[in-house]
């Protein structure tokens, strides 16, 4: 268990507000629960408040706390408690998948990526200020391994070398393009998909296109074509009732 607590106050920012659009979405947010439910709304909050500045500061505690009529200490200890929270300014934060099937796919080389061009421990920022990583368990997207998320994206079927390139390409401020980074599509096999190819399938003109033949019966030996059905055999002789057996 890892020990939670905020960013000394020589980091910490002077203030916290959601901008306008936040703003929006929390009044709205917070409307969607009963009368004095309003705590209920704290995560969402702390998670969007995580999304505008990229950390969870003081201030930003004391602001939620006070739109959801909570005390500081409740909302401090929600944003604490989940790891999801960061509590310390993390720049663009990579997760790095290394789970075993990333791990089997080369994990490995998209760490030392990492090590070598943010910093040689996780959870550390880089000496610009503009990046962290961190190790974290399966992301879901075993199948396009290794892969590693940034924000809300993900970025699959890379390598070494790939994520060398996303690190230099983002601190040189250039969009990256989510998704696997070789030819395939989606989860699709590389080269295209082997299956379900007709695009028939999709449009609707599939219906009536294929006639599907009723599969053939094999046939009866002599023996099982005079062995009477089951039901012609209970009919013959039903099945002895137990003593006491209501009639
Ligand atoms: S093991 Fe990496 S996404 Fe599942």
């Amino acid at each position: 268990m890892s020990l939670r607590r905020l960013a000394p106050p020589e980091v910490q920012p002077a203030s916290f507000a959601f901008n306008a659009e936040n703003t929006e979405w929390a009044k709205a947010t917070i409307a969607k629960y009963p009368q004095g439910r309003q705590a209920s709304a704290v995560i969402s909050l702390l998670w969007r408040g995580q999304e505008q500045d990229g950390w969870v500061t003081h201030p930003m505690i004391e602001s939620v706390a006070r739109m959801l009529g909570m005390p500081f200490i409740r909302v401090l200890e929600v944003a604490t408690f989940y790891t999801m929270f960061n509590l310390e300014p993390v720049g663009t934060l990579i997760q790095v998948c290394t789970t075993t099937p990333c791990w089997l796919r080369g994990s490995d080389a998209v760490v030392d990526a990492c090590k070598k061009h943010i910093h040689p421990h996780e959870h550390t920022l880089s000496a610009d200020g503009k990046f962290s990583w961190m190790e974290v368990e399966c992301l879901g997207a075993c199948v396009n391994a290794p892969m590693l998320q940034i924000g809300s994206d993900f970025y699959e079927d890379i390598d070494g070398p790939i994520t060398e390139q996303m690190i230099a390409d983002l601190r040189a401020g250039k969009d990256i393009k989510p998704g696997p980074a070789n030819s395939r599509r989606s989860s699709e096999p590389e080269g295209g998909a082997t299956s379900l190819t007709d695009t028939a399938l999709y449009d609707g003109s599939i219906i009536g296109k294929y006639k599907v033949a009723a599969p053939p019966q094999p046939a009866l030996t002599d023996a099982e074509a005079k062995k009477p059905t089951q039901a012609a055999s209970d009919r013959e002789s039903p099945k002895q009732k137990p003593p006491g057996a209501a009639t």
